[in-house]
């Protein structure tokens, strides 16, 4: 835990993000891959592949530093990048996208998501509708822009919310009803019902959808079905996406938003001095990746399909009751049959126990409805299929 320097404390953004005690928290994330690092565990808790992407991505990068790309790109992000882009969402989703207004390149999804929310939120009277568990970033940035969440729960085991629940969230006051689909940590993917109700409550309220679609190419029961392609959706919806997931480059943090014009231009004015422009070799290795053939993106959907398979039956088989995900790269499991009711004092011990990490629900909820996640663990499937292997035999181990 580091202590802030006491101006810094005063400042109310960064009050927002602090504990109680007045100290910053490490992310959940950083706190388990340090663990893993320092124990030696397989690292099955932070989201990120143990792979590398198509080799021609990553040539493509390799060649834009050898040609001297190495200055900063133009703030909306590469014209060869922004194109793509704009290919993409007519290939994928036949949306049309104007390259030079409607799109915007950001350091990864997350710059893309604070930019959005700083740029549409106007302090207290504001509120976002989240879907509760939700990636840690959401109520970060909510915070900084000093707005309110409003979290609508995501049972388990299937992780769809409740359309009464839905209803009664949001009002005049929603001005922002953000959407995370396919779904971290619960790996759901929404039903029509559920995306249908969404449209038509920010119409009734006035409020813009922002819709987080990193794990757009790992929907996997069926194609993805982005919300902004929904009738009347298109006209209040900020789309966000990156090349991290997709192109296992997750530490390259390029990634981009879609949206009408007058949308892009409010958030543009608070990216520009967020990081104005980033990963200049990088852009244009993600805009080779978007062209890649549609073998490219059939095969990573299938390979991580064939993950969560291996994943889920070793979960169960070591004793978890197991959620089915449809997408995304997780998988949540009860650890309730094996005697662990408590799921964050299991993944603190799990490292030593068996060499496994993994990251308890309760990181993604808040305060009021963690009782309810108590038990659900979320495994990450973006990893070897030895390792994965490896690391369910391991878990066995608490069964015997
Ligand atoms: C739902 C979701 N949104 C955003 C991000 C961050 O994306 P990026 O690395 O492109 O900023 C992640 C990464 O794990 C994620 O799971």
């Amino acid at each position: 835990m580091t202590q802030l320097p006491g101006s810094w404390r005063r400042t109310a953004a960064a009050a927002r993000l602090l504990g109680a005690d007045g100290e910053v928290a490490p992310t959940i994330f950083a706190e388990m891959s340090a663990l893993a690092a320092s124990t030696g565990a397989l690292n099955l808790g932070q989201g990120f592949p143990d792979e590398d992407g198509p080799a021609e991505v990553l040539e493509a990068a390799r060649a834009a530093i050898s040609d001297g790309r190495n200055q900063y790109p133009p703030g909306r992000g590469e014209p060869e990048l922004l194109e793509a882009i704009s290919e993409h969402q007519k290939r994928f989703y036949g949306i049309d996208v104007d390259p030079s207004t409607e799109v915007i390149v950001t350091a990864g999804a997350t710059e893309a998501l604070t930019a959005t929310l700083l740029a549409l939120l106007d302090g207290p009277g504001d509120e976002v509708v989240v879907f509760e568990p939700f990636y840690d970033a959401y109520a970060a940035a909510v915070g900084l822009a000093g707005a309110r969440l409003v979290p609508v729960r995501l049972p388990w085991p299937g992780f769809q919310p409740d359309l009464d629940a839905l209803e009664r969230a949001v009002t005049d006051r929603t001005r922002v009803i953000l959407v995370n689909d396919p779904h971290n940590p619960t790996g759901a993917v929404f039903s029509l019902d559920v995306r249908e109700k969404i449209v038509e409550l920010a119409h009734r309220h006035d409020a813009i959808v922002v819709t987080d679609e990193v794990y757009e190419h790992l929907s996997l029961d069926g194609p993805h079905v982005p919300i902004a392609t929904m009738p009347g959706a298109a006209e209040r919806t900020v789309s966000i996406s990156s090349g991290g997931k997709t192109f296992r480059t997750t530490g390259w943090k390029i990634g981009w938003l879609t949206a009408p014009a007058d949308l892009v231009t409010a958030v543009l004015t608070v990216k520009q001095y967020l990081t104005y422009s980033n990963g200049a070799p990088f852009q244009p290795a993600i805009a080779r990746g978007l062209r890649l053939p549609d073998t490219f993106f059939a095969g990573i959907a299938d390979e991580m399909r064939a993950k969560r398979d291996l994943l889920g039956s070793g979960l169960a088989a070591a004793g978890f009751t197991v959620s089915r995900p449809s997408g995304s790269y997780f998988t949540v499991a009860d650890a309730a049959p094996l005697g662990a009711d408590d799921a964050a004092e299991l993944c603190r011990t799990l490292p030593e126990r068996v060499g496994v990490v993994a990251v308890p629900l309760s990181a993604f909820v808040t305060a009021e409805h963690s009782d309810e996640y108590r038990s659900l663990v979320r495994f990450a499937a973006c990893k070897r299929p030895e390792i994965l292997d490896e690391a369910v035999s391991r878990l066995a181990e608490l069964n015997r």
